[in-house]
């Protein structure tokens, strides 16, 4: 939360708690390019458009609330991505951000690679097309099923989480025959934070094998015994919403240590790391991302000076981004349905969705911004929280931001950065219908997820 004063022109302002609301824009009307898709603007009219069409015309054909995906612009991203980490490096796309069959063909078509956490990611995936071999395949508790599953496949790697899965993939593989390619992820006592990473010397979480007491040097001398696997390298993923590159420094600082230690255990020099996702985004105008090349360079850099000292041959180094790809390049649009001001305290604007399309707000606390979509205005600012059509009253969209104050019912607002995390988490609760996903691109609209039916719901209902 950013700690500007409150515009002369927002209500109530002074019983709202010093320093705690953000002021607006100098003209609401702004697109922030920072947290819109590369395509948006505003048309003649003063209607958002991304990919040259009117969200009006999209509120028509599709209805809403909507996600609205700028394809142009996650091709953009992921090849930025690709890009910047060049041909000695790999990219894996952390499909848990949002994942669809359209979203696996853009990636395998732009040459990323893609992460799955689960057997319905991998389903996806593979349905769509993308070659095992670039899948890595996640998971602190990976179904017997599911290793299984993969394997078969071939996936190019597996991530092992775990003492028992160790065994547990060693095994299947053996069964199958194979020799399954994996990771051992670890924990190097980092923990990354929103803005901020803070360092511990203990881990207290489900992921990784810790790095501390040589628990991580075990489960390498365990998994280099065992004849199905080959250990291709370490993994380490530090947290989400990252803007501050020393997380990665301390991480790579200590992932190298340990290929280090294992060189000289095992005399072997294991050919990758893989250093996680977790890269920052823009939610609202005070958040400040770094652009793919700077963070590949910065991660290169760290990896090489370290091996140097290390007097290791630099390894293959990989990266996970999810949010950093998808997250900018979808707006959320909904509908005004009331707008209640209170008195003294500020106006509650609520959409048709809310917390089952976003239980971001909610769930982290998190910060968004929102704009007027259908028409501009040079109304007086009002301070508004959006709510959701939601029985609870924490089914909030965004808490603090400002609109037109000639806000009415039947207005289209859309919620910018949405990408990431809000599809891919969204609920049924209520039984409220999950809103699709419409891609733009060059002047034409598809759906890519279709919106959710009551059919559907009753679908699963057996009775
Ligand atoms: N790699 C691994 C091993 C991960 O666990 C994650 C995220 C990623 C990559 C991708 O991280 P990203 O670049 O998207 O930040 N639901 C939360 C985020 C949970 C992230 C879980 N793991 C949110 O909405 O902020």
């Amino acid at each position: 939360m950013s700690r500007s004063a409150h515009p002369a022109g927002a209500r109530h302002a002074d019983v709202l708690p010093e320093g705690h609301y953000t002021a607006p824009a100098e003209d609401l009307n702004a697109l922030d390019p920072k947290v819109w898709a590369h395509t948006v603007g505003r048309d003649a009219d003063g209607v958002v458009t991304v990919g040259g069409i009117a969200v009006t015309q999209l509120a028509e054909e599709y209805g809403t609330p909507a996600y609205v995906l700028d394809e142009a612009d996650f091709r953009d991203r992921a090849r930025a991505w690709r890009t910047a980490f060049g041909a000695d490096a790999d990219v894996f796309y952390a499909g848990k951000a949002f994942l669809s069959r359209a979203v696996v063909r853009w990636l395998h078509e732009e040459g990323l690679n893609l992460d799955v956490c689960s057997g319905g990611e991998l389903a996806t995936a593979l349905s769509a097309g993308m070659p095992a071999e670039r899948i890595a395949f996640h998971g602190n508790n990976k179904s017997p099923e599911e290793i299984e599953r993969a394997v078969r496949a071939g996936v190019g790697r597996i991530v092992l989480d775990s003492f028992q899965e160790i065994v547990r993939v060693a095994h299947v593989a053996q069964t199958l025959g194979k020799r399954q390619r994996v990771q051992i992820r670890i924990t190097v006592g980092v923990e990354a934070h929103t803005h901020e990473f803070i360092a511990t010397a203990h881990e207290d979480q489900k992921f990784g094998i810790p790095l501390a007491g040589g628990q991580a040097a075990e489960a390498v001398r365990r998994a280099l015994q065992l004849d199905g696997l080959e250990v291709i390298g370490i993994h380490s993923h530090i947290g989400s919403q990252i803007f501050d590159m020393s997380g990665f420094e301390v991480a790579a600082h200590r992932v190298v240590g340990l290929l280090k230690d294992i060189r000289d255990e095992h005399g072997v020099e294991l050919p990758e790391i893989d250093l996680g996702g977790g890269l920052g985004i823009a939610y609202t105008s005070d958040d400040d991302p770094r652009e793919p090349h700077e963070i590949a360079k910065a991660l290169t850099e760290i990896v090489t000076r370290e091996c140097e000292a290390a007097r290791l041959a630099t390894p293959r180094i990989s990266v996970e981004p999810g949010r950093a790809i998808v997250g900018p390049t979808a707006f959320t649009l909904y509908e005004v349905g009331t707008v209640k001001p209170l008195d003294g305290l500020r106006t509650y604007v609520s959409v048709d969705g809310g917390m089952s399309d976003n239980i971001r707000t909610a769930l982290y606390d998190a910060e968004y911004s929102v704009a007027l979509a259908s028409r501009t205005s040079d109304a007086e600012p009002m301070l508004v929280r959006v709510v959701g059509k939601h029985c609870e009253s924490g089914d909030i969209v965004v808490k603090d931001a400002f609109l037109p104050g000639d806000l009415a019912p039947g207005d289209l607002i859309a919620v910018p950065a949405t990408g990431a995390y809000c599809r891919s988490m969204a609920s049924n609760y209520n039984h409220v219908l999950r809103p699709p996903v419409v891609a733009v691109r060059d002047g034409e609209a598809r759906v890519i997820v279709r919106r959710e039916t009551e059919e559907d719901l009753l679908r699963l209902d057996v009775g």
